[in-house]
């Protein structure tokens, strides 16, 4: 499978760009020694699925997500005369893929009065449970950032500069249910996150653990194969935005059976262009189906749950507080998060 090259000087000069349109006028000059932002991670019910243009992060589909509060990540931030990188209490090698990557980004934000960065990262979700992301990562250091410079961006720009971390970043900027605009615009400027104007109180999702194994080939990736090769994947973005309509009209009315309903098919709809991959790329483990097949059990046993899954093998379950007891009595290993509730923000101290 192909890796892709090192940034061209093209692309670096495009993302540039990105960057100075969001922050406009505003000066590379730390206003602070140290800052720290903590951003939600968020698992989408119509995904991000394919790029427009890979250099921005510019989706082929809009998405939607919810946000997972509680759960996500806390990034220090200090200006250094060299890099320095910590993972979870451990250094991580600037050299290793999530290195390069973090290095890669932060070049967008050098300056001679900040030519680098100490960057220190705590994620609030169970590293075993495999549901660690890069959205909640770099929507984290995008706000970090925002505060390291004194930028104050508004959500919208800080999205646009999560995006360019990570495409599902974007959707991390808020709380709730948060859309990433597809938009049209060669820029990027009018790709960005909104917040739906939507309260759902009784809304829950689950997080379930199938493996704790690394991942052997990352969503990053993973798109990119499905998009060069897979004859279905032609069908999709059509698809998606059909799928974000009608998500839009049952979160209007909180509908839920029609959010489960969608939900899940999109899931199912994603990883299908993934199977039909050359060759396949196939996530689910033996227990990703036999949690699927729990959901369905549960489901004809009058149960309303639904799931959901992303580029890998953990199940992700919908559901509404009425039937949370019976949920957990199925999945006695489940995580549960409650999405509208409001709560105190994660800190490296409090953490
Ligand atoms: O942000 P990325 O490049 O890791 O892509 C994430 C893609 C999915 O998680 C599979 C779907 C989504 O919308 O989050």
């Amino acid at each position: 499978m192909n890796r892709g090259s090192p940034m061209s000087a093209r692309n670096f000069a495009r993302r540039r760009a990105a960057v100075m349109a969001v922050v406009g006028r505003a000066r590379f000059r730390p206003v602070a020694e140290r800052v720290e932002a903590y951003a939600p991670a968020n698992i989408a019910l119509c995904k991000y699925w394919g790029k427009r243009d890979a250099a921005l992060n510019l989706p082929t589909n809009g998405s939607v997500s919810v946000s997972l509060a509680t759960h996500g990540t806390i990034t220090e931030v200090r200006p250094a005369s060299g890099d320095e990188f910590c993972l979870n209490g451990a250094p991580l090698a600037p050299d290793s893929p999530a290195g390069l990557r973090l290095k890669e980004y932060l070049d967008l934000f050098r300056s001679a009065e900040c030519p680098a960065f100490a960057v220190k990262t705590e994620n609030t979700i169970p590293t075993a449970a495999g549901l660690a992301s890069s959205a909640s990562a770099y929507a984290a250091l995008a706000r970090a950032l925002d505060a390291l410079f004194g930028w104050n961006l508004s959500p919208r720009r800080l999205s646009i500069l999560a995006r360019l971390g990570s495409g599902s970043a974007a959707r991390s900027a808020a709380d709730g249910f948060v859309e990433w605009r597809r938009g049209q615009r060669a820029d990027g400027m009018d790709s960005f996150a909104v917040r739906w104007p939507v309260e759902w109180p009784k809304l829950r999702i689950g997080l379930m653990l199938v493996t704790s194994e690394p991942k052997a080939v990352g969503s990053r990736e993973g798109m990119r194969h499905t998009v060069e090769t897979s004859p279905l994947y032609a069908a999709w973005p059509a698809a998606a935005e059909r799928d974000l309509r009608t998500l839009r009209a049952a979160a209007r009315v909180r509908d839920f059976t029609r959010l489960g309903e969608i939900a899940e098919a999109n899931a199912m709809a994603m990883h299908a262009t993934m199977i039909a991959a050359r060759p396949a790329l196939r996530y689910w483990r033996p227990a990703t189906l036999a949690v699927l097949d729990r959901v369905a059990e549960l489901r004809a046993a009058g149960v309303e749950v639904y799931a959901t899954l992303d580029a890998g093998p953990n199940v992700k379950l919908l559901f509404q507080a009425a039937d949370e007891a019976s949920v957990r009595f199925a999945f006695p290993e489940l995580l549960v998060v409650n999405p509208f509730g409001t709560y105190k923000i994660p800190s490296l101290t409090s953490f």
